[in-house]
């Protein structure tokens, strides 16, 4: 990817305010990202660090009551501010997105080719013949063994990564410019969770599908993101190429994060998990929100929130005290 490259989905400056208990509770602050065609682009950072608000946000799903601002540029309009009809046409069609329980997505009595073909046929306006043919050939294209039998099967007859690879299938079923993937592998085996990365990779390189890849997990971006977004306490903390942000993070969290990481072929390395907590959002400290847990914080730190800077095209960190500039 060139850094010049045009976005598919641009978000810019985003903020959201969910209702809790009577008041308006600030979850996401000034977010920007950016989803490539053809590429994967993830954002990491620990539960509760609002990924899944964002996407919420972006897709026009969040509770009522809440409030967002700021800009999420698509296809020449801003989602932010579309209306529900044109949001209900985006979503599912043009943009999808995969949770984490594959549960949530598909209906235990119905069959896997009932629910593929429903929406082949609703989106694609097909036949009843046309709509098994191609949704047979989707399950051949997520690698689901012996697809014309898989058709006729239920889902509780499925391994859990299996059952994703459905959804996934699901997904493609209408031909989506993106997908996004949140937590897709969380709670799976790890050469499950390997095999379903590959797939969202595949996918993207084979049908120029734009995925965005949400996770608490470094690893698990690691292994296939092009970008990286790294997201603390609502905020971006540090963006840039997951060769970059992986390779010589900017940002004391991203290198924290890493830390805490097993290495694959040093596994028994000690691993520095990240003193202290990620407190509720309302409850946040002022400043840099992770000042209390950053080994570099100084006195500025807990009184100044740092904005994110760009220090070259595409590779932008928040961070006043900047410890590991001289490294790079
Ligand atoms: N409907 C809601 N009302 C109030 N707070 C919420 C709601 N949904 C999420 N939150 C809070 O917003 C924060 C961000 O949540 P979320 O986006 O789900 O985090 P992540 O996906 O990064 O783990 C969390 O502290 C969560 O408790
Ligand atoms: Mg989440």
């Amino acid at each position: 990817m060139e850094v010049g490259d045009e976005p598919l989905l641009k978000v810019r400056s985003m903020n959201v305010k969910l209702a809790a208990r009577n008041r308006l509770i600030s979850v996401v602050e000034k977010v920007d990202f950016d989803v490539f065609e053809g590429k994967v682009s993830g954002i990491a950072g620990e539960s509760g660090s609002g990924k899944t608000v964002s996407m919420m946000a972006i897709l026009g799903l969040l509770p009522h009551g809440s409030i967002v601002s700021g800009h999420a540029f698509y296809g020449g309009q801003d989602l932010l501010v579309s209306s529900e009809k044109r949001l209900a046409k985006v979503r599912g069609k043009e943009i999808a997105l995969i949770m984490q329980d594959p549960h949530s997505s598909l209906h235990p009595m119905l069959s896997v080719g009932v629910q593929l073909s429903d929406h082949v046929r609703h989106h694609l306006k097909l036949s009843r013949e046309d709509a098994r043919e191609h949704s047979i050939d989707l399950l051949h294209q997520v690698r689901i063994p012996n697809p014309a039998a898989s058709f006729t099967a239920y889902p509780h007859q499925f391994s859990g990564g299996m059952r994703q690879r459905i959804a996934i299938a699901i997904a493609l079923a209408c031909g989506p410019k993106i997908i996004i993937a949140d937590e897709p592998t969380t709670g799976l085996d790890v050469t499950v969770q390997a095999g379903i990365l590959h797939l969202l990779r595949e996918l993207g390189e084979r049908r120029g599908l734009a995925i965005l890849l949400i996770t608490h997990d470094l690893g698990v971006m690691s292994a296939i993101a092009d970008r990286v977004t790294i997201m603390y306490a609502g905020r971006v903390v540090e963006t840039g190429t997951a060769e970059d942000v992986i390779g010589s993070p900017r940002h004391p969290y991203t290198a924290a994060l890493l830390a805490a990481l097993p290495h694959p072929e040093r596994p028994e390395t000690d691993l520095v998990p990240i003193p202290g907590q990620l407190g509720p959002p309302g409850l946040r400290p002022s400043g840099c929100a992770f000042h209390p847990r950053c080994q570099y914080a100084k006195s500025q730190c807990s009184s100044v929130v740092p904005d994110l800077v760009e220090v070259r095209p595409g590779r932008s960190h928040a961070c006043l005290v900047d410890p590991f500039m001289a490294t790079l």
